[in-house]
């Protein structure tokens, strides 16, 4: 098969057995619990100032939930990723998977947990190893964790299935693949010890739109075979409105927004997820003309080739009190210049919060 076919879907489902069945039990407990988690680089060049990637973020995410967390190009949603699955340790805060308290595992405690906790990256293409058989690449969380070379193989060729290959092309290389083949085998990889929560860090940007949607249709799909909990990281809202049971709005380490899908997208409260949502096309022209776009402060205009690069300043470790969206937001006010504004619920009994002293009614 050459790099420039389409996906292969198999013609009718798999009906393979799944490597972890659905949970028959639902726990009240969340799965993961993020409590104030922080992250501070020292800054990339000598004598630059450190950056607090998260500042201090708080979400939880169940079993079987799908979680969105979207926002512009360094926010710091990968950053949020890399410390879940303890690719990076926290400078503050906690993560807690299980009703255990992980943040700061050595990585001879985390290896039984990396069963449970994995990852899907960007960039299929340069996440899979080139000088790796398809084989080999699906079986190595395996075999890290004791499987038998053998069984590995076995299990590699029925996730093939599973997600739409090819189960005889498990011996075939990396670059034979076309972009939405190669993100079906990092599924396939991360889903190879039966894991309970999937972290996929932009998981379609880097393909072709017509592939997108097949690549997040399976995803959805695999969730409800395999009971799967998703954090899904997004740029754009429009992504993560097909997959997510709840959506995290991200801007400068902060969470400004949260709540169940449908509240977030019928009435967005923040101006920054407003402003976010506006800028989602809509297919239809006639309501794309007569829609109302609601800009920030120094935005490019909405034609602008700009706007899709827009890299937001990195966050100083060290900041002034006051809202981060402050230069930006058209509605900013005295307070919002002294006082840092907190997720509050949008009304009594409600799991719909935004951080933002004027948060717009519903
Ligand atoms: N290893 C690192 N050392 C120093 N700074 C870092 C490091 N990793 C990330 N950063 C900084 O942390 C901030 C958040 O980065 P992160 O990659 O988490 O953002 P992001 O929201 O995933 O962005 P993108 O959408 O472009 O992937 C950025 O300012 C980035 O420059
Ligand atoms: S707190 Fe003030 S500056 Fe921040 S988003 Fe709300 S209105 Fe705008
Ligand atoms: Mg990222």
């Amino acid at each position: 098969m050459t790099p420039t076919e389409p996906p292969t879907e198999p013609p009718t489902e798999p009906t393979t057995a799944s490597p972890t069945e659905p949970p028959t039990e639902m726990s009240t407990e969340p799965l993961l619990s993020v409590r104030d988690l922080s992250m501070t680089f020292p800054g990339r060049r000598r004598a630059a100032a450190p950056v607090r990637a998260v500042d201090g973020i708080t979400f939880d995410v169940s079993a079987g939930e799908t979680l969105g967390l979207v926002g512009e190009s360094g926010c710091g949603k990968s950053t949020t990723g890399r410390l879940i699955v303890r690719l990076l340790e926290p400078t503050a805060g906690s993560v807690t998977y299980d009703g255990r308290d992980i943040s700061h595992l050595s990585q001879r405690e985390l290896k039984p947990l990396r069963r449970d906790l994995q990852m899907v990256f960007q960039d299929p293409h340069s996440s899979l190893n080139p000088r790796q058989t398809v084989a080999r690449i699906i079986a190595d969380p395996l075999l890290v964790q004791g499987t038998p070379a053998a069984e590995a193989r076995a299990r590699a060729a029925e996730l093939m299935e599973r997600v739409g290959l090819i189960p005889e092309h498990l011996d075939r290389y990396p670059h034979e693949f076309s972009g939405g083949q190669a993100q079906r085998i990092g599924i396939a990889r991360a889903l190879a010890t039966g894991p309970r929560l999937v972290v996929a860090d932009e998981p379609v940007s880097a393909l072709d739109v017509s592939v997108q949607a097949q690549v997040v249709n399976l995803m959805a799909r695999l969730q409800h075979e395999l009971g799967l909990a998703y954090l899904f990281i997004a740029h754009d809202l429009s992504v993560v409105k097909r997959v997510c049971d709840r959506v995290a709005v991200m801007y400068l380490g902060r969470i400004v927004e949260i709540g169940p899908k449908a509240q977030v997208y019928a009435a967005p409260a923040h101006p920054y997820t407003r402003a976010l949502l506006s800028a989602v096309p809509v297919p239809d022209p006639a309501v794309e003309r007569a829609r109302a776009r609601v800009s920030l402060l120094g935005d490019p205009s909405p034609d602008s080739p700009l706007r899709s690069r827009r890299q937001v300043p990195d966050r100083p470790a060290t900041h002034p009190p006051g809202c981060a969206l402050r230069p930006r937001c058209p509605k900013a006010q005295g307070i919002c210049h002294t006082d840092t504004p907190t997720l509050r619920p949008l009304k009594p009994n409600t799991a719909h919060q935004a951080a933002c002293h004027f948060p717009e009614a519903s």
